[in-house]
């Protein structure tokens, strides 16, 4: 059964509701002959990948649709090869994952948690559909609750969920970081893949969800309580030498993306270095952008970048994108402004259609898509065709095809778009959180 998935591991940046003005306070040195010498990782783990449940599909189609017109909560998409999963072991304790750089809090669900529908309404645990029965602090001989606070998160595409908060031994790709804060997850609204029990956040410490005092529906800026995410904590901890994390996320086959379950072995997160694929001399360093705040400095929650150019045919000096674009694993697709989705899609052959009930651009699955690169920092990074014609049955269980490139809605000051896996494919993704820079890295073409 193929199925799709599209959900949003986007975290809604509570905190910085009040600045949602996006300023570029950093200026983007352009490297286009940067040469940044990155070590080769000495933890890094190999990334795994699911198909969630086929009946989400409409449901997620719509919330799609709500998240790529928001503005703080921008959209990601899931598909069946393309949730990325990681085995994590905390207190002890093993489960998997997903990978998100577009959110910053690690959380699991808690043994005995409460399952909630999107609107809130109670329904059984199983309907969460997480892959185990949740963590037991109670087992763990290293958990220290955190008490008068709350974990309280939610994201873009709706899923949200509550809890509480604690510090425990956490270990990811053999790094492990002593006493790291994490939500344990007691009110769960979430749409799980019955393979993961929850997600590990890796953006910055200013867009992680705790709050103080037990009361969440009191929760806000004010009493927000920002904590350092895992490999804050293991730079912080000196459990790696190198402050970098990357990401390697391989796209599966397309028989894969429409009909599978569970997938291992697609990519690697790495910890301390560069992931271990093979790679070109293509490269660049860019800045991430943070937000101005109103004491003149500068705020960092995602790991946004400016966009120099879309090049794809017939685009022209119009198809840039003015506001900061976010790397994130949590994303499937392409979110672009509306413009540019327009301009590209209408280059397959044969065209893509846009569906108007869905905001979802579908495309004949035999189309031949239109080259495609995203000129970052001065290079041109190439997205391969593969990447851009999308497989899934639909509720007829007949195969179709959306497009790897979305409306990410207007280029306006205070949105954000997204790069994620359609992009991802073709590049190593490396994060360096002391310098705040990312370095894009061609991959050799698999
Ligand atoms: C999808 O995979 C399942 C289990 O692996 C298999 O039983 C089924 O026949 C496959 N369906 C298609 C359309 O390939
Ligand atoms: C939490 O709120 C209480 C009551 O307002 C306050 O006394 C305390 O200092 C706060 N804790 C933190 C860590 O900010
Ligand atoms: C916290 O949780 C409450 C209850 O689920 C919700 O109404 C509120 O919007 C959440 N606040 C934040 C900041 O996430
Ligand atoms: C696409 O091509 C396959 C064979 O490669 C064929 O079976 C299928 O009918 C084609 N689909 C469309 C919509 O043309």
């Amino acid at each position: 059964m193929a199925s799709w998935k599209l959900v949003t591991f986007l975290a809604v940046a509570v905190s910085c509701t009040s600045a949602l003005e996006v300023r570029h306070v950093r200026s983007s040195r352009v490297s286009a002959a940067s040469t940044t010498e990155l070590p080769t990782a000495p933890f890094s783990i190999a990334l795994t990948d699911k198909a969630p449940r086929s009946s989400y599909k409409k449901q997620l189609l719509r919330e799609l649709r709500s998240g790529g017109k928001s503005k703080t909560a921008v959209v990601d998409g899931s598909g069946d090869d393309e949730e990325y999963l990681t085995d994590i072991v905390v207190g002890g304790q093993s489960f998997k994952v997903i990978v998100d750089t577009g959110s910053s809090d690690t959380w699991l669900a808690d043994k005995g948690f409460k399952c909630f529908t999107l609107d809130n309404s109670p329904q059984p645990a199983a309907d969460c559909f997480f892959g185990t029965t949740g963590f037991d602090t109670s087992k763990s001989k290293t958990f220290v609750p955190l008490p008068d606070t709350n974990f309280n998160i939610s994201y873009g595409d709706g899923e949200f969920l509550t809890g509480s908060v604690g510090f425990d031994t956490v270990t990811v790709g053999g790094l492990t970081v002593t006493r790291q804060e994490i939500g344990v997850v007691t009110a769960a609204a979430w749409e799980g893949d019955s393979i993961n029990t929850g997600l590990m956040g890796l953006a910055f410490p200013d867009l992680t969800s705790v709050y103080n005092g037990s009361n969440p529906d009191l929760d806000g800026a004010d009493n927000s309580l920002p904590y350092n995410p895992f490999f804050f904590s293991a730079v912080q901890q000196k459990a790696v030498s190198t402050p970098v994390f990357s990401v390697a996320l391989n796209r599966g086959t397309f028989a894969h993306q429409a009909n599978t379950t569970f997938d291992p072995d697609l990519g690697f997160l790495a910890f301390g270095g560069i992931a271990p694929v093979a790679v070109t001399k293509r490269s660049a360093t860019v800045p991430v952008q943070g937000f101005a705040t109103s004491s003149g400095g500068s705020e960092f929650f995602y790991y946004a970048v400016d966009i120099d150019a879309l090049v794809f045919p017939g685009s022209t000096a119009k198809t840039t994108i003015k506001a900061p674009t976010i790397i994130d694993t949590g994303t499937t697709l392409n979110y672009v402004p509306t413009n540019i989705a327009k301009a590209f899609n209408a280059r397959f052959d044969p065209p893509a259609t846009f569906v108007e009930d869905e905001d979802t651009y579908y495309v004949d699955c035999n189309a031949t898509a239109p080259a495609f690169s995203a000129k970052i920092g001065g290079v041109e990074f190439a997205v391969d065709g593969r990447d851009q014609i999308l497989p899934f049955l639909d509720e007829n269980n007949d195969l179709v095809c959306i497009s790897g490139t979305q409306d990410g809605g207007p280029d306006e000051d205070d949105t954000i778009f997204i790069f994620g896996d359609v992009f991802l494919h073709n590049v190593v993704a490396t994060f360096d959180i002391s310098k705040n820079d990312i370095i894009l890295t061609e991959r050799a073409s698999y």
